[in-house]
Protein backbone atom coordinates (compact mmCIF):
# COMPACT_ATOMS: atom_id res chain seq x y z
CA UNK A 1 0.00 0.00 0.00
CA UNK A 2 1.62 3.59 -0.99
CA UNK A 3 2.54 5.89 1.29
CA UNK A 4 -0.70 8.35 2.61
CA UNK A 5 0.16 12.22 2.56
CA UNK A 6 -1.48 14.54 4.61
CA UNK A 7 -1.68 18.04 4.33
CA UNK A 8 -2.29 19.98 7.90
CA UNK A 9 -3.14 23.86 8.23
CA UNK A 10 -3.00 25.76 11.58
CA UNK A 11 -5.09 28.48 13.07
CA UNK A 12 -4.65 30.53 15.88
CA UNK A 13 -2.10 31.07 18.93
CA UNK A 14 1.23 29.11 19.86
CA UNK A 15 -0.40 26.24 21.73
CA UNK A 16 -1.89 25.08 18.20
CA UNK A 17 1.21 25.38 16.11
CA UNK A 18 2.54 23.42 19.35
CA UNK A 19 0.24 21.02 19.29
CA UNK A 20 0.14 20.94 15.61
CA UNK A 21 3.77 20.11 15.31
CA UNK A 22 3.47 17.21 17.95
CA UNK A 23 0.58 16.09 15.34
CA UNK A 24 2.63 15.68 12.65
CA UNK A 25 6.02 14.32 14.50
CA UNK A 26 3.34 11.77 15.32
CA UNK A 27 2.06 10.72 12.47
CA UNK A 28 5.56 10.33 10.77
CA UNK A 29 6.73 7.86 13.16
CA UNK A 30 3.31 5.91 11.99
CA UNK A 31 4.65 6.21 8.72
CA UNK A 32 2.35 8.71 7.04
CA UNK A 33 3.90 10.96 5.13
CA UNK A 34 3.50 15.09 5.31
CA UNK A 35 2.95 16.93 2.16
CA UNK A 36 2.76 20.99 1.64
CA UNK A 37 0.14 20.05 -1.19
CA UNK A 38 -3.31 20.34 -0.53
CA UNK A 39 -4.01 18.30 -3.59
CA UNK A 40 -2.19 15.51 -3.23
CA UNK A 41 -3.02 14.86 0.01
CA UNK A 42 -5.00 11.62 1.12
CA UNK A 43 -5.93 13.29 4.69
CA UNK A 44 -6.18 17.40 5.51
CA UNK A 45 -6.02 18.09 8.72
CA UNK A 46 -7.37 21.95 10.10
CA UNK A 47 -6.01 23.00 12.96
CA UNK A 48 -8.50 25.53 14.47
CA UNK A 49 -9.20 28.23 16.27
CA UNK A 50 -12.17 29.68 17.60
CA UNK A 51 -11.01 33.70 19.40
CA UNK A 52 -12.98 35.51 17.20
CA UNK A 53 -15.42 35.22 15.13
CA UNK A 54 -13.44 35.63 11.76
CA UNK A 55 -10.95 33.19 12.44
CA UNK A 56 -14.06 30.58 12.78
CA UNK A 57 -15.52 31.79 9.39
CA UNK A 58 -12.06 31.68 8.03
CA UNK A 59 -12.41 27.51 8.90
CA UNK A 60 -15.62 26.80 6.54
CA UNK A 61 -14.06 29.18 3.74
CA UNK A 62 -11.20 26.85 3.79
CA UNK A 63 -12.96 23.29 3.82
CA UNK A 64 -15.17 24.99 1.00
CA UNK A 65 -12.01 25.71 -0.80
CA UNK A 66 -10.16 22.79 -0.17
CA UNK A 67 -13.32 20.23 -1.10
CA UNK A 68 -13.29 22.55 -4.57
CA UNK A 69 -9.37 22.00 -5.20
CA UNK A 70 -10.12 18.44 -4.83
CA UNK A 71 -12.97 18.18 -6.82
CA UNK A 72 -11.09 19.96 -9.58
CA UNK A 73 -8.42 17.42 -9.43
CA UNK A 74 -10.97 14.36 -9.74
CA UNK A 75 -11.89 15.55 -12.86
CA UNK A 76 -8.63 16.39 -14.22
CA UNK A 77 -5.99 13.89 -12.57
CA UNK A 78 -5.22 10.13 -14.00
CA UNK A 79 -4.48 9.68 -9.62
CA UNK A 80 -7.84 11.21 -8.10
CA UNK A 81 -7.99 11.95 -4.84
CA UNK A 82 -10.53 13.07 -2.08
CA UNK A 83 -8.86 13.89 0.67
CA UNK A 84 -10.63 12.62 4.41
CA UNK A 85 -10.70 16.02 5.96
CA UNK A 86 -10.32 15.83 10.26
CA UNK A 87 -10.70 18.80 11.69
CA UNK A 88 -8.53 19.66 14.93
CA UNK A 89 -8.79 22.24 17.71
CA UNK A 90 -10.74 25.09 19.20
CA UNK A 91 -13.37 24.61 16.75
CA UNK A 92 -13.20 21.03 16.98
CA UNK A 93 -13.70 21.20 20.78
CA UNK A 94 -16.74 23.61 20.87
CA UNK A 95 -18.92 22.25 18.07
CA UNK A 96 -18.42 18.81 18.41
CA UNK A 97 -20.46 16.47 16.40
CA UNK A 98 -22.57 19.83 14.46
CA UNK A 99 -19.79 20.36 12.27
CA UNK A 100 -21.00 17.22 10.20
CA UNK A 101 -24.17 19.01 9.68
CA UNK A 102 -22.46 22.33 8.72
CA UNK A 103 -20.57 20.71 6.19
CA UNK A 104 -20.63 17.09 4.59
CA UNK A 105 -17.41 16.45 3.35
CA UNK A 106 -15.88 16.46 6.71
CA UNK A 107 -14.61 12.88 8.01
CA UNK A 108 -13.66 13.44 11.95
CA UNK A 109 -13.84 15.83 14.76
CA UNK A 110 -10.81 15.95 17.56
CA UNK A 111 -11.18 18.38 20.24
CA UNK A 112 -8.04 20.22 21.91
CA UNK A 113 -6.93 17.55 24.06
CA UNK A 114 -7.40 14.29 22.03
CA UNK A 115 -4.85 15.38 19.36
CA UNK A 116 -2.85 12.89 20.27
CA UNK A 117 -5.13 10.22 19.23
CA UNK A 118 -5.07 11.76 15.28
CA UNK A 119 -3.62 8.65 13.59
CA UNK A 120 -6.00 6.06 15.11
CA UNK A 121 -9.17 8.35 14.08
CA UNK A 122 -7.52 8.65 10.93
CA UNK A 123 -7.56 4.45 10.62
CA UNK A 124 -10.57 4.21 11.41
CA UNK A 125 -11.89 6.40 9.46
CA UNK A 126 -9.98 4.65 6.73
CA UNK A 127 -11.30 1.46 7.90
CA UNK A 128 -14.91 3.03 7.30
CA UNK A 129 -16.29 4.53 10.58
CA UNK A 130 -18.57 7.64 9.84
CA UNK A 131 -18.31 10.78 11.69
CA UNK A 132 -16.26 9.96 14.38
CA UNK A 133 -15.69 12.53 17.21
CA UNK A 134 -13.14 12.96 20.06
CA UNK A 135 -13.56 15.08 22.69
CA UNK A 136 -11.86 13.16 25.35
CA UNK A 137 -8.99 14.27 27.55
CA UNK A 138 -5.13 14.05 27.16
CA UNK A 139 -4.27 10.34 26.89
CA UNK A 140 -2.12 9.06 30.06
CA UNK A 141 1.28 9.37 29.29
CA UNK A 142 0.82 11.96 26.63
CA UNK A 143 4.13 12.94 25.30
CA UNK A 144 4.68 16.78 24.83
CA UNK A 145 8.20 16.51 23.58
CA UNK A 146 7.56 14.71 20.48
CA UNK A 147 8.34 17.86 17.98
CA UNK A 148 11.51 17.12 16.64
CA UNK A 149 10.60 16.17 12.55
CA UNK A 150 8.20 19.14 12.38
CA UNK A 151 9.33 22.22 13.88
CA UNK A 152 8.35 25.37 12.44
CA UNK A 153 11.90 27.16 12.78
CA UNK A 154 14.94 24.64 13.27
CA UNK A 155 16.33 26.68 16.27
CA UNK A 156 13.22 27.50 17.98
CA UNK A 157 11.24 25.03 20.26
CA UNK A 158 7.80 25.64 22.20
CA UNK A 159 7.83 24.36 25.21
CA UNK A 160 4.71 23.89 27.00
CA UNK A 161 4.41 24.45 30.54
CA UNK A 162 0.60 25.30 31.30
CA UNK A 163 -2.89 24.78 29.34
CA UNK A 164 -6.35 25.47 29.52
CA UNK A 165 -7.80 29.18 31.59
CA UNK A 166 -9.30 29.39 34.42
CA UNK A 167 -9.81 33.01 34.32
CA UNK A 168 -13.23 33.48 32.17
CA UNK A 169 -12.85 36.93 30.84
CA UNK A 170 -16.36 38.14 30.03
CA UNK A 171 -15.61 38.25 26.01
CA UNK A 172 -13.35 34.88 25.75
CA UNK A 173 -14.05 32.06 24.59
CA UNK A 174 -10.75 29.90 25.68
CA UNK A 175 -11.73 29.09 28.85
CA UNK A 176 -14.88 26.81 26.90
CA UNK A 177 -12.28 25.70 24.27
CA UNK A 178 -9.40 25.09 25.68
CA UNK A 179 -10.44 23.36 29.47
CA UNK A 180 -9.10 24.23 32.73
CA UNK A 181 -5.53 25.25 33.64
CA UNK A 182 -3.18 22.40 34.08
CA UNK A 183 0.34 23.19 35.30
CA UNK A 184 3.25 20.06 33.38
CA UNK A 185 5.49 18.58 36.19
CA UNK A 186 8.50 20.86 36.21
CA UNK A 187 10.31 18.09 36.53
CA UNK A 188 9.43 16.96 32.98
CA UNK A 189 9.65 20.35 31.78
CA UNK A 190 13.07 20.90 33.09
CA UNK A 191 13.77 17.41 30.57
CA UNK A 192 12.23 18.27 27.93
CA UNK A 193 14.24 21.92 27.46
CA UNK A 194 17.43 19.97 28.78
CA UNK A 195 16.58 17.50 25.51
CA UNK A 196 15.97 20.04 23.54
CA UNK A 197 19.18 21.76 24.37
CA UNK A 198 21.49 18.71 23.10
CA UNK A 199 19.27 18.88 20.06
CA UNK A 200 20.83 22.38 19.24
CA UNK A 201 17.67 24.35 19.80
CA UNK A 202 19.13 27.62 20.76
CA UNK A 203 15.71 29.39 21.95
CA UNK A 204 12.93 27.99 23.80
CA UNK A 205 9.23 29.67 24.40
CA UNK A 206 7.69 28.53 27.30
CA UNK A 207 4.40 28.54 26.61
CA UNK A 208 0.45 28.70 27.77
CA UNK A 209 -2.66 30.62 27.66
CA UNK A 210 -1.38 32.35 31.09
CA UNK A 211 2.07 31.16 31.94
CA UNK A 212 2.69 32.92 35.09
CA UNK A 213 -0.60 30.90 36.37
CA UNK A 214 1.79 27.79 36.18
CA UNK A 215 1.18 26.02 39.42
CA UNK A 216 2.13 22.26 39.24
CA UNK A 217 0.04 19.76 41.73
CA UNK A 218 4.06 18.72 42.78
CA UNK A 219 7.29 21.20 42.93
CA UNK A 220 9.26 18.51 42.41
CA UNK A 221 12.00 20.11 40.09
CA UNK A 222 11.76 23.77 41.75
CA UNK A 223 12.91 22.79 45.32
CA UNK A 224 16.43 24.24 44.86
CA UNK A 225 15.00 27.44 43.40
CA UNK A 226 13.81 30.84 45.14
CA UNK A 227 11.06 33.22 44.30
CA UNK A 228 7.52 33.21 45.84
CA UNK A 229 5.83 31.71 43.01
CA UNK A 230 6.24 28.50 41.46
CA UNK A 231 6.46 30.30 37.89
CA UNK A 232 9.60 32.04 38.95
CA UNK A 233 10.86 28.88 40.26
CA UNK A 234 10.40 27.45 37.39
CA UNK A 235 12.16 30.30 35.03
CA UNK A 236 15.26 29.86 37.07
CA UNK A 237 15.61 26.19 36.81
CA UNK A 238 14.57 26.65 33.17
CA UNK A 239 17.28 29.52 33.01
CA UNK A 240 20.00 27.19 35.00
CA UNK A 241 19.59 24.28 32.14
CA UNK A 242 22.04 26.68 30.30
CA UNK A 243 19.76 27.08 27.13
CA UNK A 244 20.79 30.16 25.47
CA UNK A 245 17.97 31.77 25.63
CA UNK A 246 14.56 31.39 27.14
CA UNK A 247 11.24 33.69 26.43
CA UNK A 248 7.70 32.90 27.56
CA UNK A 249 4.20 34.27 26.88
CA UNK A 250 0.99 35.03 27.22
CA UNK A 251 1.42 36.19 30.90
CA UNK A 252 -1.57 37.50 32.99
CA UNK A 253 -1.48 40.65 34.84
CA UNK A 254 -3.44 39.47 37.96
CA UNK A 255 -0.56 37.16 38.15
CA UNK A 256 2.21 38.88 37.18
CA UNK A 257 4.28 39.14 40.00
CA UNK A 258 7.48 40.99 40.87
CA UNK A 259 10.08 38.32 41.46
CA UNK A 260 9.47 37.07 37.53
CA UNK A 261 11.61 39.99 36.62
CA UNK A 262 13.67 39.79 39.64
CA UNK A 263 14.68 36.49 37.97
CA UNK A 264 15.04 38.21 35.02
CA UNK A 265 17.31 40.44 36.27
CA UNK A 266 19.54 37.66 37.93
CA UNK A 267 19.22 35.29 35.11
CA UNK A 268 20.87 36.68 31.11
CA UNK A 269 18.87 34.14 29.35
CA UNK A 270 15.62 34.89 30.48
CA UNK A 271 15.18 37.23 27.42
CA UNK A 272 13.78 40.65 28.02
CA UNK A 273 11.09 40.61 26.81
CA UNK A 274 7.09 40.72 28.61
CA UNK A 275 4.07 40.03 26.53
CA UNK A 276 1.17 41.03 29.28
CA UNK A 277 -2.13 41.90 27.59
CA UNK A 278 -4.10 45.00 29.21
CA UNK A 279 -7.11 44.62 27.25
CA UNK A 280 -8.28 48.19 27.97
CA UNK A 281 -7.17 51.40 29.16
CA UNK A 282 -10.54 52.07 30.96
CA UNK A 283 -11.46 50.54 34.46
CA UNK A 284 -15.03 50.87 33.35
CA UNK A 285 -14.50 48.39 30.78
CA UNK A 286 -12.00 46.26 32.59
CA UNK A 287 -14.45 45.89 35.07
CA UNK A 288 -17.00 44.87 32.75
CA UNK A 289 -14.15 42.24 30.89
CA UNK A 290 -14.16 41.21 34.48
CA UNK A 291 -9.93 40.81 33.86
CA UNK A 292 -9.05 40.81 37.54
CA UNK A 293 -6.94 43.89 37.10
CA UNK A 294 -7.71 47.97 37.09
CA UNK A 295 -5.37 50.31 35.27
CA UNK A 296 -3.24 51.39 38.68
CA UNK A 297 -2.77 47.54 39.40
CA UNK A 298 -1.63 47.06 35.56
CA UNK A 299 0.60 50.45 35.49
CA UNK A 300 2.30 49.35 38.76
CA UNK A 301 3.14 45.89 37.07
CA UNK A 302 4.63 47.66 34.09
CA UNK A 303 6.93 50.46 36.42
CA UNK A 304 8.39 48.03 37.71
CA UNK A 305 8.98 45.71 34.50
CA UNK A 306 10.55 49.68 33.13
CA UNK A 307 12.54 49.58 36.25
CA UNK A 308 14.54 46.46 35.33
CA UNK A 309 18.35 47.11 34.18
CA UNK A 310 17.72 44.80 31.53
CA UNK A 311 15.59 46.85 29.65
CA UNK A 312 12.62 44.41 29.25
CA UNK A 313 10.43 45.56 25.74
CA UNK A 314 6.69 45.31 26.40
CA UNK A 315 4.13 43.85 24.06
CA UNK A 316 0.59 43.73 24.84
CA UNK A 317 -2.85 42.78 23.07
CA UNK A 318 -5.80 45.43 23.48
CA UNK A 319 -9.87 44.76 22.07
CA UNK A 320 -11.50 48.23 20.62
CA UNK A 321 -15.30 48.34 20.79
CA UNK A 322 -16.01 45.85 23.76
CA UNK A 323 -20.16 46.59 24.93
CA UNK A 324 -20.41 49.78 26.21
CA UNK A 325 -16.70 51.39 25.81
CA UNK A 326 -17.53 55.15 25.36
CA UNK A 327 -15.18 57.72 23.69
CA UNK A 328 -13.67 58.15 26.82
CA UNK A 329 -13.35 54.78 27.63
CA UNK A 330 -11.32 54.61 24.61
CA UNK A 331 -9.39 57.74 24.97
CA UNK A 332 -7.77 55.86 28.07
CA UNK A 333 -6.84 52.76 25.63
CA UNK A 334 -4.95 55.59 23.79
CA UNK A 335 -3.33 57.24 27.08
CA UNK A 336 -1.76 54.08 28.53
CA UNK A 337 -0.80 52.46 25.42
CA UNK A 338 1.18 56.34 25.31
CA UNK A 339 2.63 55.78 29.07
CA UNK A 340 3.32 51.98 28.37
CA UNK A 341 5.33 52.84 25.10
CA UNK A 342 4.62 49.20 23.92
CA UNK A 343 6.94 47.91 20.76
CA UNK A 344 4.02 46.29 19.79
CA UNK A 345 0.25 45.56 20.13
CA UNK A 346 -2.09 43.27 18.94
CA UNK A 347 -5.38 45.40 18.57
CA UNK A 348 -8.46 43.42 17.48
CA UNK A 349 -12.54 44.71 17.09
CA UNK A 350 -14.65 42.99 19.26
CA UNK A 351 -16.12 40.09 18.24
CA UNK A 352 -18.82 38.26 20.11
CA UNK A 353 -18.62 34.77 20.97
CA UNK A 354 -22.00 32.69 21.49
CA UNK A 355 -21.56 31.01 25.39
CA UNK A 356 -19.19 33.77 26.86
CA UNK A 357 -20.60 36.42 29.23
CA UNK A 358 -20.70 39.18 26.78
CA UNK A 359 -22.02 37.45 24.10
CA UNK A 360 -25.29 38.30 26.34
CA UNK A 361 -24.41 41.92 26.66
CA UNK A 362 -25.71 44.38 24.00
CA UNK A 363 -22.76 44.28 21.20
CA UNK A 364 -23.77 48.81 20.69
CA UNK A 365 -20.32 49.96 19.28
CA UNK A 366 -20.94 50.22 15.77
CA UNK A 367 -18.77 48.71 13.31
CA UNK A 368 -18.06 52.08 11.82
CA UNK A 369 -16.48 53.14 15.29
CA UNK A 370 -14.91 49.76 16.31
CA UNK A 371 -13.12 50.45 13.25
CA UNK A 372 -12.27 54.11 13.39
CA UNK A 373 -10.76 53.32 16.86
CA UNK A 374 -9.53 50.30 15.66
CA UNK A 375 -7.07 52.44 12.95
CA UNK A 376 -6.49 55.61 15.79
CA UNK A 377 -4.71 52.80 17.84
CA UNK A 378 -3.12 51.42 15.40
CA UNK A 379 -1.37 54.64 14.53
CA UNK A 380 -0.47 55.55 18.02
CA UNK A 381 1.08 52.01 18.31
CA UNK A 382 2.98 52.92 15.47
CA UNK A 383 3.99 56.03 16.52
CA UNK A 384 5.53 54.47 19.56
CA UNK A 385 7.02 51.52 17.87
CA UNK A 386 9.18 54.36 15.94
CA UNK A 387 9.97 56.14 18.92
CA UNK A 388 11.29 52.77 20.66
CA UNK A 389 12.94 51.86 17.62
CA UNK A 390 14.61 55.19 17.39
CA UNK A 391 16.46 54.29 20.65
CA UNK A 392 17.82 50.83 18.98
CA UNK A 393 19.44 52.58 15.76
CA UNK A 394 23.43 52.35 15.45
CA UNK A 395 23.32 49.94 18.48
CA UNK A 396 24.07 46.53 18.54
CA UNK A 397 22.00 43.45 18.98
CA UNK A 398 22.68 40.07 19.46
CA UNK A 399 20.05 38.43 16.41
CA UNK A 400 19.12 34.14 16.35
CA UNK A 401 19.20 34.12 12.84
CA UNK A 402 16.29 32.29 12.53
CA UNK A 403 15.50 31.86 8.44
CA UNK A 404 16.17 33.37 5.08
CA UNK A 405 13.72 36.31 4.52
CA UNK A 406 10.52 35.54 3.00
CA UNK A 407 10.84 38.82 0.83
CA UNK A 408 14.65 39.30 -0.45
CA UNK A 409 16.19 35.97 -0.48
CA UNK A 410 19.93 37.59 -0.07
CA UNK A 411 18.92 38.21 3.28
CA UNK A 412 18.67 36.49 6.64
CA UNK A 413 15.88 37.26 9.18
CA UNK A 414 15.80 36.65 13.31
CA UNK A 415 14.43 38.39 16.66
CA UNK A 416 16.50 39.98 19.48
CA UNK A 417 16.17 38.91 22.54
CA UNK A 418 13.41 41.80 23.08
CA UNK A 419 11.54 39.77 20.46
CA UNK A 420 11.98 42.15 17.30
CA UNK A 421 12.45 40.66 13.83
CA UNK A 422 15.73 42.09 12.60
CA UNK A 423 16.61 41.63 8.51
CA UNK A 424 20.16 41.81 7.49
CA UNK A 425 22.15 40.86 4.33
CA UNK A 426 24.22 37.58 4.89
CA UNK A 427 24.03 33.72 3.71
CA UNK A 428 22.79 30.46 4.36
CA UNK A 429 25.67 29.22 6.64
CA UNK A 430 24.67 31.48 9.31
CA UNK A 431 21.41 29.99 9.66
CA UNK A 432 21.49 28.74 13.56
CA UNK A 433 23.79 31.27 15.13
CA UNK A 434 23.80 33.98 16.81
CA UNK A 435 25.41 36.82 15.34
CA UNK A 436 25.72 40.39 16.59
CA UNK A 437 24.04 42.89 14.10
CA UNK A 438 24.17 46.96 14.64
CA UNK A 439 20.43 48.27 13.80
CA UNK A 440 20.73 50.74 11.06
CA UNK A 441 16.96 51.42 10.06
CA UNK A 442 13.22 50.73 11.82
CA UNK A 443 10.17 49.85 9.29
CA UNK A 444 7.14 48.93 10.48
CA UNK A 445 7.47 45.95 13.16
CA UNK A 446 10.79 45.05 11.76
CA UNK A 447 14.29 46.47 11.82
CA UNK A 448 17.36 46.75 9.13
CA UNK A 449 20.47 46.30 10.06
CA UNK A 450 24.21 44.67 8.91
CA UNK A 451 26.48 41.95 10.57
CA UNK A 452 29.45 43.05 12.75
N1 LIG B 1 -13.08 39.52 20.57
C1 LIG B 1 -11.95 40.17 20.21
N2 LIG B 1 -10.73 39.85 20.64
C2 LIG B 1 -10.65 38.80 21.49
N3 LIG B 1 -9.58 38.24 22.10
C3 LIG B 1 -10.01 37.19 22.84
N4 LIG B 1 -11.34 37.06 22.74
C4 LIG B 1 -11.76 38.06 21.90
C5 LIG B 1 -13.03 38.47 21.41
N5 LIG B 1 -14.15 37.83 21.76
C6 LIG B 1 -8.21 38.75 21.96
C7 LIG B 1 -7.66 39.19 23.32
C8 LIG B 1 -6.68 38.11 23.64
C9 LIG B 1 -6.20 37.71 22.26
C10 LIG B 1 -5.55 36.38 22.18
O1 LIG B 1 -7.38 37.73 21.48
O2 LIG B 1 -7.01 40.44 23.16
O3 LIG B 1 -5.63 38.56 24.48
FE1 LIG C 1 -7.56 30.44 19.23
FE2 LIG C 1 -7.66 30.59 21.85
FE3 LIG C 1 -7.85 28.25 20.71
FE4 LIG C 1 -5.53 29.54 20.71
S1 LIG C 1 -6.64 28.72 22.50
S2 LIG C 1 -6.44 28.52 18.98
S3 LIG C 1 -6.24 31.68 20.51
S4 LIG C 1 -9.31 29.94 20.58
Amino acid sequence: MSVKKVYMETFGCQMNVSDSERVATLLEAKGFQMTASEVEADVVLLNTCSVREKAEHKLYTRIGQIRKSSADNLNNSPDPKKPVIGILGCVAQLEGETLFNRDQGINFVLGTRAVGRVSDAIEKVFDGQKNLVDLGEREFGYDWTVADSQRQFPFVAFVPIIEGCNKFCTYCIVPFSRGREKSLMASDIIRHVLKLRREGIREVHLIGQNVNSYRPSSDSGLEKFTGATAFSRLLRAVAATGIERIKFTTSFPRDFHTDIVTAIDEYENLCNWVHLPVQSGSNTILRLMRRGHTIESYLSRIDKIKASPRNISLTTDIIVGFPNETEQDFLETLKIVKYCQFTSAYIFKYSPRPGTPAFEMSDNVSAKEKSERFLELEKAVKNNQQKVFQNYLNKIFKVLVEKISNKNTAQLSGHTTCQTVVNFEGSAERLGKIVNVEILEAKVNTLYGRIC
